[in-house]
């Protein structure tokens, strides 16, 4: 696997830009994935309460002769543990399947809107879990805008994620915007537009689109690639570009600008 680029969170905590997540990954499959991962050089693994796996990841981190301390653990808490006690209890349920003390990245699965009042109080306990030093960051996932700037109103720690669908085929630019402004970083899912084909079966592969195909094919590189690095250069916003490694013939390396890596507390 080449050289992964670096991002950094708006509480400075950094990450590969690039990782393996494991939804659909039966649990039986998923210590040989994530071990066949790191060995080609993953260092971010992103599961979740709800993917019924994570017990299988820690295993392979354990087994593993990476050290605990170069993998960035990513895990989701669900919508039936939202509430500010059962979100404190739901860290405590994935920390003890991965086996770790402490969490990289934990984030809110999705906005319970008709229960916002527990997804407010869900946060709040990861809060409590990034102050209390079990957790490194905090942020969520499938936020819209309207939960976002409501969340917003209330949080006194900027998320540092909202991992949401994007790819070349769908872009969410109002919601990329909102994150920019706050300093949020955006996460992909389906990076390559997988659930675009495997949700109904009925949609061709984005991996066929003759677009990506012809730019694939002029750079060297496989279709997958090319949806990953599209988002590399685009999902953070206006990424700068180590321009001084390009002209060394290295990978490009995207990170924020410095004003998007200060904490903001309000
Ligand atoms: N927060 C959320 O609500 C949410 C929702 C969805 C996903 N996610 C996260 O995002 C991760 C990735 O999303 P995703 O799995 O939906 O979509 P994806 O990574 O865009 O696409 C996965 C699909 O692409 C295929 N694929 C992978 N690499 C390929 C390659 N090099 N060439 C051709 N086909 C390739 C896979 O096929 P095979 O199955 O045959 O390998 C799979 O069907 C998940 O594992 C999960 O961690 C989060």
């Amino acid at each position: 696997m080449p050289d992964v680029s670096t991002l950094t969170l708006n509480n400075g905590v950094t990450l590969p830009a690039v990782g393996l997540g494991v939804f659909q990954t039966p649990p039986d499959e998923t210590r040989d994935a994530v071990t066949a991962a790191l060995e080609a050089g993953y260092r971010h693994i992103d599961t979740a309460a709800a993917y019924g796996n994570e017990r299988q990841v820690g295993e392979a981190i354990a087994a593993s002769a990476v050290d605990r301390s170069e993998v960035f653990l990513e895990t989701k808490i669900w919508i039936s543990d939202y509430g500010y006690e059962a979100t404190l209890h739901g860290f405590e349920k994935s920390a003890r399947k991965l086996g770790v003390g402490q969490i990289d990245l934990l984030i809110l699965h999705q906005a319970l809107p008709s229960k916002f009042e527990s997804t407010l109080e869900a946060y709040r306990a990861l809060e409590t879990l990034l102050a209390d030093g079990k957790v490194r960051a905090i942020g969520v996932s499938n936020f819209m805008i309207d939960h976002l700037t409501t969340l917003l109103d209330h949080a006194s720690v900027v998320p540092a994620v909202n991992q949401i669908e994007v790819h070349p085929y769908f872009q969410q630019r109002d919601l990329q915007a909102l994150h920019t402004e706050h300093g949020i970083l955006t996460q992909a899912w389906s990076p390559i537009g997988g659930i675009t084909h495997y949700r109904d079966g009925k949609h061709s592969s984005t991996l066929q689109d003759p677009v990506i195909g012809e730019i694939a094919a002029a750079h060297g590189k496989s279709p997958a690639q090319v949806m990953l690095r599209w988002g590399a250069a685009r999902s953070v916003g206006d990424p700068e570009v180590d321009q001084a490694g390009a002209d060394r013939g290295e990978p490009r390396r995207v990170r924020l600008r410095p004003e998007r890596r200060r904490a903001r507390r309000h």
